[in-house]
């Protein structure tokens, strides 16, 4: 198995407890972090879900987020929630090689098992003077998951894999090192890009997208060289979609 002590100038701060992953590792980056960050969690007291929601982070699951700092001028930070995507699907992927359980991606970065939610990832960012720090906070439920949830979810256990907090985060480390590096900061994008639409569900076919203030539905046509949603709506026209959150019809 290899480890993150495998993977030269990444790093990792092992907590207890936290409030949340991404709002420590953002208060690590006011001070003199150089980014290649992870900072993981036994238990969050405030986990932090999209859309403001609360992600509840009792022990068993693994919290873990990455922080990056980057020359803002240097980074396309848009495309960055499928990159992450595809760095958790590949840690999982071992996990699912064939039948019974189908892994896939929803956008713009839940995997699915089964078509039950086995993660979350939540991205977050702060301007340092030049630099940008970005927080890319992934949740894996190893051991349980909640039942009240918008979309349904799973858990590796209830999919028979045993897999402890501690293994999922070598795994994810080393994962999201490999595509960190083929991204490239951005210039990288197409064959990450190519490896998403791969694992992707839902590509082609209709669905609703929960924004902000509204709900929109149309076909799901593609996904831009930005990693945007193209949903094309019943007048015809075109709507560019950042982030949102997608049910199929
Ligand atoms: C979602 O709503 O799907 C995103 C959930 C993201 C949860 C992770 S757990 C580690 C990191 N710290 C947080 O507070 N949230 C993210």
């Amino acid at each position: 198995m290899q480890t993150i002590d495998a993977l030269p100038g990444w790093r990792h701060l092992a907590f207890d407890e936290v409030d949340s992953t991404n709002a420590e590792a953002l208060r690590l980056a006011k001070t003199d972090e150089r980014g290649r960050l992870w900072v993981t969690a036994d238990r969050q007291n405030e986990g932090r879900g999209r859309n403001g929601r609360n992600w509840v982070s009792e022990p068993g699951n693994l919290y873990a987020s990455l922080l990056l700092i980057e020359r803002a001028e240097d980074i396309t930070v848009s495309n960055l929630p499928l990159v992450a995507a595809v760095g958790v699907y590949r840690a999982l992927k071992p996990l699912f090689p064939r039948a019974p359980y189908a892994l896939a991606i929803k956008w713009p970065n839940d995997i699915l098992v089964d078509g039950a939610k086995i993660n979350g990832i939540l991205l977050e960012s702060q301007m340092l003077d030049d630099r940008v720090a970005i927080a890319i906070g992934c949740g894996i439920n190893c051991a349980h998951h909640p039942d009240d949830t918008l979309y349904p979810a799973t858990d590796l256990a209830t999919c028979g894999k045993h897999v402890t907090p501690q293994r999922m985060f070598s795994d994810l480390a080393v994962s999201m090192a490999k595509t960190l590096e083929i991204w490239n900061r951005g210039a990288g994008f197409a064959e990450i890009r190519e490896d998403w639409l791969r694992a992707a569900v839902g590509v082609g076919g209709p669905v609703t997208v929960n924004l902000r203030d509204e709900k929109v539905s149309g076909l799901f046509e593609n996904i831009d060289t930005d990693g945007y949603l193209r949903l094309r709506l019943k007048d015809g026209s075109q709507q560019r979609i950042s982030a949102g959150d997608l049910f199929f019809q």
